[in-house]
């Protein structure tokens, strides 16, 4: 098994990112032979301020080897350490039909709230593509969100092999069921572009008020709530408490009588002691930079070795060699 994954640095990282991909991969990099990676050319299609892509960066590779990523376990490197993606992304680009991206929801939703797409943005999914069949990936760890690009991936795959023969390795999305519909503050999917994030790592004052802005129902404290299994704050408990805690919260809010600032409170003390181990790895890796540059660059030339050999096939594949 051939694990690959990467995540756009385009802000914080947060619980979203954390269970429906970081997590998954960090104990997938125990099981196989693991390729993660910072999407930094993805992140051009949506962040247009140098500095903050810079800073966006180092603080998600940060944040990630906080999380558990270990750079002995596993090859952990930049996107564009190996510009051999974007060589791939272009051959790839050639078999690609133009009604394959136009159906991609993620561009569709980008459209639907007036974003003006760039054609970066329309050729996401192909240069996403290219990041997977690079390194012969046969498993993609990725949030529900992304299961649509791995599908992509696959039908680009398959017709690049129609037409020039076996080249690829047709990868598998590996979807967590369980931690793929995470609840942002306002009950919709968390995600970035909803701006409805609640960040892994942060100042402890501003992520608490963060989970108390978590938006509930009007219903009075000693109203029944029969259907505290779609609570988002009992969904978030889920996540980083003991199963024991989360039930025992559930069957309050069930009953009657146990209100939301307290459920609310419960889940900060949780959530914020869930992360205090990472919390205390992740300043201590931030106050030695030189770390991780050369984790980063040891990555990229690990990562290089087998980018080179999968875009050497496919340029003789497709008659430039
Ligand atoms: N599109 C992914 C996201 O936004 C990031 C990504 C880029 C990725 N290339 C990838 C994920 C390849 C898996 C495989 O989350």
């Amino acid at each position: 098994m051939r694990i690959l994954s990467g995540i756009q640095p385009s802000g914080a990282l947060h619980l979203g990112n954390y269970f429906g991909m970081m997590r998954p991969a960090v104990e997938l990099q125990e099981q196989g032979e693991a390729y993660y990676f910072i999407a930094d050319y993805h992140s051009m299609t949506s962040v247009f301020d140098a500095e903050q892509r810079r800073t966006s960066i180092r603080n998600a590779a940060l944040d990630f080897l906080a999380c558990g990523l270990d750079p002995e376990k596993c090859v952990f490197f930049r996107q564009s350490d190996v510009p051999e993606h974007i060589e791939l992304s272009w051959l790839l680009s050639t078999v690609t039909p133009l009604g394959l991206l136009e159906r991609c929801h993620s561009y569709k939703d980008k459209l639907a709230r007036g974003l003006s797409p760039n054609h970066g943005l329309f050729a996401y999914p192909v240069l996403m593509a290219a990041d997977i069949l690079i390194y012969d990936s046969t498993s993609v760890p990725v949030g529900k969100d992304q299961k649509q690009h791995v599908e992509v991936t696959r039908d680009i795959a398959i017709k690049f092999n129609a037409v020039y023969g076996e080249c690829f390795v047709i990868p598998q999305p590996m979807i967590r069921e369980e931690s793929s519909n995470i609840p942002g503050i306002d009950g919709q999917k968390m995600s970035k572009s909803y701006g409805n994030t609640i960040d892994i790592f942060g100042a402890e004052k501003k992520l608490r008020q963060r989970v108390m802005e978590l938006v509930m129902d009007s219903r009075s404290i000693d109203e029944p709530k029969p259907d505290a299994d779609r609570n988002s704050a009992v969904q978030l408990l889920r996540l980083v408490a003991a199963p024991k805690l989360a039930r025992e919260c559930e069957k309050r809010l069930r009953a009657g009588g146990y209100g939301y600032g307290t459920l609310k409170k419960t889940l900060f003390e949780q959530y914020w002691e869930y992360f205090r181990k990472m919390r205390e790895k992740r300043e201590e890796l931030s106050a030695q930079p030189d770390y991780l540059d050369e984790v980063l660059s040891q990555g990229a030339e690990k990562a290089r070795i087998v980018a080179r050999e999968v875009l050497g096939r496919a340029r003789q594949a497709c008659g430039l060699e």
